[in-house]
């Protein structure tokens, strides 16, 4: 007897729960098609920028205004001048062919901190036929006089303003450290947020010591990474309806199974098919069913949380993670 694979995600039904992840890797037709064939059941293109929205919207202005100033009748070139938009243009064109090559469902992402205009160009992505939209809040804090609050109004009142715009599914991207993440997931929930991506990976800054700049440093994620998400949607799961995906160190099989017991509706890849090619979701996919199957599970959805915060036998394993017996047990290896 065969495992039932379907899950939920952003009230979508997918074939199971392997998703590709945000990367280059979603963001041309030919490797996004690979990614269906190898059996993704959603994808989730690459994000557009707040900086590219923005600028492109600058150009645009600065333009209109210089033929404005030129010429009266050029107002009437207006609308046009409006829809030529190269960064997002592309990424409208890149939304509108996806959608219409693939079976799968195809999560449009937007990636931002302040509040503002661009956000409304979530509505476009939802004209162009996005499915859902997930909204990458990419803000680091350095201003002593911002507090946690007001860090967290801002991810709220952006999701608040995308809801307003769109009607299909947000879901937010964000990172894991909040001081108080049970109490921000509900603030984001109440915002209108249907579901969470856990988590961003901040890229972190290397200095190059020959030319003593910063530099940005991309490293791909090992599967120790996904401890952070196991705890998190653990805790979570109980505490929320909306839908959580698991982002960050699925590297292998038993990963994506991990994330699915403690509650995971979908497990979504990026670092993982970069080092072992997008065809690798084959495997993904008939690794996690092998399991479910050996293990006596009939479907995803009896799996999905049976190890959450509340169904755990030592709940506490997920809080302090067993912290003094870890530290003090550790033996060096040699
Ligand atoms: C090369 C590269 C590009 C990425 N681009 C984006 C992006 O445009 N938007 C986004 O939300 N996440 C982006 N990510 C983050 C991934 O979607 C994912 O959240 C992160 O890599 C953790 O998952 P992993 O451990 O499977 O790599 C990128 C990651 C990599 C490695």
């Amino acid at each position: 007897m065969r495992v039932e694979l379907s899950t939920t995600y952003l009230g979508m039904e997918l074939r199971h729960p392997i998703v590709a992840g945000a990367s280059p890797l979603t963001g041309n037709l030919d490797s996004l098609r690979r990614l269906e064939q190898a059996g993704v059941s959603a994808v989730v293109l690459p994000s557009l920028f707040e900086e590219q929205i923005v600028q492109t919207e600058l150009q645009l202005d600065a333009l209109y205004e210089y033929y404005a100033g030129t010429f009266a009748e050029s107002l009437t070139y207006f609308p046009e001048l409006r829809e030529y938009n190269t960064g997002p243009r592309d990424y409208l064109k890149l939304l509108k062919l996806a959608k219409r090559s693939l079976s799968v469902p195809v999560i449009a992402s937007l990636n931002g901190s302040s509040p503002g205009g661009w956000v409304r160009f979530a509505k476009q992505l939802e004209d162009a036929g996005a499915d859902a939209i997930e909204l990458n809040v990419y803000f680091v804090p350095t201003d002593p006089r911002m507090s946690s609050e007001e860090v967290e109004r801002r991810y709220a009142d952006l999701v608040a303003f995308v809801k307003n715009a769109v009607s299909v599914p947000v879901a937010v991207k964000i990172g894991a450290q909040f001081s108080s993440l049970c109490h921000f997931a509900r603030q984001l929930a109440d915002s209108g947020a249907d579901g969470l991506v856990m988590f961003n990976r901040y890229l972190e800054p290397d200095i190059n010591l020959n030319s003593l700049q910063i530099t940005p440093h991309l490293v791909l994620s090992t599967r120790n990474e996904l401890r952070l998400p196991l705890r998190w949607i653990g805790i979570l799961r109980d505490q929320t309806s909306m839908s959580l995906a698991a982002s960050s160190g699925i590297h292998f099989p038993e990963d994506a199974v991990k994330l699915i017991l403690v509650g995971a509706d979908i497990c979504m890849m990026t670092s993982a098919l970069f080092k072992h090619g997008v065809e690798y979701v084959t495997e993904m996919v008939r690794e996690v069913e092998n399991w479910l199957e050996i293990n006596d599970y009939v479907s995803i959805e009896q799996a999905k949380g049976s190890m959450s915060y509340s169904n755990c036998p030592d709940s506490g394993q997920l809080e302090r993670a067993n912290y003094m017996k870890a530290i003090t047990s550790y033996t060096p290896m040699r």
